[in-house]
């Protein structure tokens, strides 16, 4: 027997030990999100006391959530035990443009109780959301509204950024005076920036009928609502027609292929001859290569969804009577990729 099998496996237990504490990582995150502490912190470098005493927080565990998270880069620890803001811990601020304080927080609470429920799903293909809460996932939203409009304020708040990195919003040949129906909109995000930038564009929100209810007032502030016709409803059931331009952006992952091919079906039937679809979404790909693109399948696995590869669209969209698609932009760094359809 050679001495090698004898020799602890170093290389590999340094790789795996770490990945043990990934969950843990993740947590304090969301703590540090749920507690709100980026919202009291700045350049000035302050002791776990002195933020401890203005949050009332134990200052003992307060100093500890701060220094792992220092490790990651999320607060800065200019000298032992004393924390200031980074650029990142911007982004958990409640006020950040592209906040993630939201998804954060709903990542730690709703979402990680189902992630304890991973490996059961895994025995048995059952959505770990379901075992753990009792329902599919946006019935279980449905019944509870805070956590509803907590999910809805992540979707909104990261709108933007994930619009523009897809090129959705920017990079898009818009023509400029289409109608375009957001099929899944949520609280209009999209539609609000796009009308913005297009003044003689119309918009039609289509999103669950207590969803849509708050959408009224951000196309109001955004100065659009005028262009914007509001239309609550299940897309399994109908999706609005005669659009130019539909929209589903972080939509069809929600769904199993069955559910994903009736969207897109009631979607089709909606369009049309001339209209076309728009998917936003994450591409998932052929290989292991993109590893945040593949983490991210498995939470859409938590909640009975699934990322698709290029040929796994093809294949659906075949199925729901559209045309082949067009990959527009690939982002394969976790990023939304931008995927064009047209009717056969
Ligand atoms: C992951 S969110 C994405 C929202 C938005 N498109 C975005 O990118 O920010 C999925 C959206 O689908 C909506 N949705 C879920 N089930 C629906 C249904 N049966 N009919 C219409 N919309 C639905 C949700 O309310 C939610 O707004």
């Amino acid at each position: 027997m050679s001495t090698d099998v004898h020799r602890p496996a170093q290389r590999e237990y340094t790789r795996v030990f770490p990945l043990l504490l990934g969950a843990v990582t993740a947590q304090a995150v969301a703590v540090f999100a749920e507690l709100g502490v980026a919202d009291h912190l700045d350049d000035e470098a302050r002791s776990a006391e002195e933020l401890a005493a203005g949050l009332s927080l134990d200052a003992n565990a307060l100093g500890r959530l701060l220094r792992a998270l220092a490790t990651s880069g999320v607060v800065g620890e200019p000298e032992p035990g004393r924390f200031r803001a980074t650029p990142e811990s911007e982004t958990l601020r409640d006020d950040h443009p592209s906040s993630l304080r939201a998804m954060a927080r709903f990542g730690g609470g709703v979402l990680h109780r189902s992630l304890a429920r991973l490996a059961e799903g895994v025995r048995t293909g059952i959505p770990g959301f379901e075992l753990a809460h009792g329902q599919p996932f946006y019935e279980w939203l449905a019944d509870h509204p805070d956590e509803e409009e907590l999910f809805q304020r992540s979707m909104t708040d990261t709108a933007d950024m994930h619009y523009r990195m897809s090129g959705l919003l920017d990079a898009y040949a818009w023509r400029g005076d289409e109608t375009v129906v957001d099929v899944g909109g949520g609280e209009g995000a999209l539609l609000a920036a796009l009308l913005q930038t297009h003044p003689r564009m119309r918009g039609v929100l289509f999103d669950l009928p207590a969803v849509v209810t708050r959408a009224a007032s951000a196309l109001e502030a955004a100065g659009v609502a005028d262009r914007c016709e509001i239309v609550g409803g299940s897309f399994f059931e109908r999706v609005p027609a005669g659009g130019d331009v539909y929209v589903q952006a972080r939509v069809v992952f929600n769904w199993d292929d069955t559910d994903a091919t009736n969207v897109l079906r009631r979607c089709r039937g909606a369009m049309p001859t001339h209209a076309r679809l728009l998917v936003a979404e994450w591409l998932s790909p052929e290989s292991a290569a993109v590893q945040a693109t593949n983490v991210n399948d498995l939470s859409a696995l938590l909640i009975g969804g699934r990322l698709r590869s290029p040929a796994q669209w093809a294949a659906l969209l075949d199925a729901a009577g559209f045309g082949a698609p067009t990959v527009l932009a690939s982002n394969g760094g976790g990023g939304l990729s931008l995927v064009e359809v047209t009717a056969p």
